[in-house]
């Protein structure tokens, strides 16, 4: 995701932009390895990274962009990593929420919340917040945190077991 140098490429026709581009963020450590800088540095430049591609997806008429960010394995990186992330997460939290009207981009933040840091909670519900005010041409960037292959399906099976029984009292 820390492709800084990529420069800004000529729109291509309005037919050919694709409504929504997903990625996962990837090779932060190994950016930043390469430079002999701290993995730290090369998630800054990965969030970096992302407000600067939303911005050009919402230029050129991508309607949304989505990052699988952080996801439930990556709580068992080392705390000191955790906490770097966090504060990095709370910065572009503030960061996005002075910003969005005037870029035009609704931020929205995906995943189970829950393990959170408790402020960080609260940056991410103003950050909704203004993201609700913005008008029908806002373009959406979506970053995804504490998702999970594993646990989208262990909360999906629950659900339709839930559902099962409910039907089953009816
Ligand atoms: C992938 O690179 C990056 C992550 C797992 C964490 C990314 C999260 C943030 C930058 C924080 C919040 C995000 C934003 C956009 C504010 P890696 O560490 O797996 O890299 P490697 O594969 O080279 O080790």
């Amino acid at each position: 995701m820390a492709l800084f140098g990529f420069g800004k490429p000529a729109a291509p026709p309005a037919r050919q932009v694709p409504r929504h581009i997903a990625v996962t963020m990837d090779g932060n450590g190994r950016w930043a390895k390469k430079r002999g800088l701290p993995r730290s540095a090369g998630h800054a430049v990965g969030a970096e990274t992302f407000r600067t591609i939303a911005t050009y997806c919402k230029d050129i008429g991508v309607r949304y962009f989505t990052v699988y960010a952080f996801s439930t394995e990556n709580w068992k990186r080392p705390q000191e990593e955790v906490d770097a992330l966090m504060d990095l997460f709370r910065k572009y939290l503030r960061e996005a929420a002075e910003t969005m009207a005037a870029r035009g981009v609704a931020v929205r933040i995906l995943g189970d919340l829950t393990p959170l840091p408790e402020d960080i909670k609260t940056l991410i519900r103003e950050t909704a917040e203004i993201a609700d005010t913005l008008g029908e041409d806002a373009a959406t960037a979506s970053l995804c945190i504490n998702y999970g292959g594993r646990d989208e399906i262990k909360n999906a099976v629950r659900r339709i077991a839930g559902q099962e029984i409910g039907r089953a009292h009816v």
